[in-house]
């Protein structure tokens, strides 16, 4: 598995676009550094993860959260448009860098909001694709054409869990955690119609980013603090890592958030 990091060089928190952000709660920057680079060393040195770069650009202070950046399935990338202007910039960052590695680059129309893999998540053989807070539903459809593939639309309704990966974690084939909380009535049952394994996670472990999990096969990566969850994936026979990830959370962002995958990478 391959997963591409952005290092924390001028993260802080300049705006405020989701609940869990405030100029008046600043990340410290030293902290975040090193939490940050626990992470980076847990993946690649412990796990043994491949780990590419992105350079950090001033003015970018989100451009740490690389889920965000667009979707990379097989020679394919597919640039995000970002709803705020604030985080506009980043997406000719991520363009250049799969286009330098001869990717194809693909471009949604301007006006069809889409988050990238914050907002889209493979279990199995089937895309879920959360919409309304951030990603525009139309963006799915767009993006099913260019992968190739049947991707299904799920609503979220809780403005704390704005993208899908804040709360719905594949664990591999027909198997997830979510919290329902952050969907609406017709979500939910596309998620019981279509996930063998539901495995519900409480709010208090939802709000400590549970679900923003990094899977690598049987390992799971999590911001600490979360023992219902873990005890429940290690009876399922998971490795359960937990990395202290406050800094981030004060963005409103968790492991999961601070990579993207790269599938099919030799
Ligand atoms: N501050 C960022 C935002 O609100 C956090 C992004 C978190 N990323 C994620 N994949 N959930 O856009």
């Amino acid at each position: 598995m391959r997963l591409l990091m952005c290092p924390p060089l001028y993260y802080a928190i300049e705006y405020e676009i989701n609940p869990w952000m405030s100029r008046s709660r600043q990340s410290d920057s030293r902290l975040a550094d090193e939490q940050w680079r626990a992470l980076y060393q847990l993946l690649q040195d412990r796990l043994g993860v491949d780990v590419a770069l992105v350079e950090p650009r001033p003015g970018l202070p989100d451009l740490v959260f690389t889920a965000n950046g667009g979707l990379v399935w097989e020679n394919k990338f597919i640039v995000s448009n970002f709803r705020h202007e604030v985080r506009r910039g980043e997406a000719a960052h991520f363009e250049n860098w799969f286009a330098a590695r001869g990717y194809e680059i693909f471009h949604l129309p301007e006006q069809i909001f889409f988050e990238g893999e914050g907002d889209l998540l493979m279990c199995g053989d089937l895309f879920f694709a959360g919409y309304r807070i951030r990603s525009d539903i139309v963006s799915h459809q767009k993006v099913a054409e260019i992968i190739e593939r049947e991707v299904l639309s799920l609503e979220l309704i809780n403005d704390w869990f704005y993208h899908l990966d804040t709360c719905f974690c594949p664990l591999g084939s027909n198997q997830a955690i979510y919290y329902p909380g952050a969907f609406d009535g017709g979500a939910m049952k596309v998620l019981e119609d279509h996930v063998g394994t539901l495995i519900p996670i409480g709010e208090e472990e939802a709000l400590r980013f549970a679900c923003n999990a990094i899977v690598a096969e049987k390992n799971i990566v999590m911001n600490g603090g979360c023992p219902k969850i873990r005890a429940q994936l290690e009876s399922m026979g998971f490795s359960v890592f937990e990395t202290p990830l406050s800094e981030f959370i004060k963005a409103g962002g968790s492991a999961k958030c601070l990579v993207l995958k790269i599938p099919h990478a030799e």
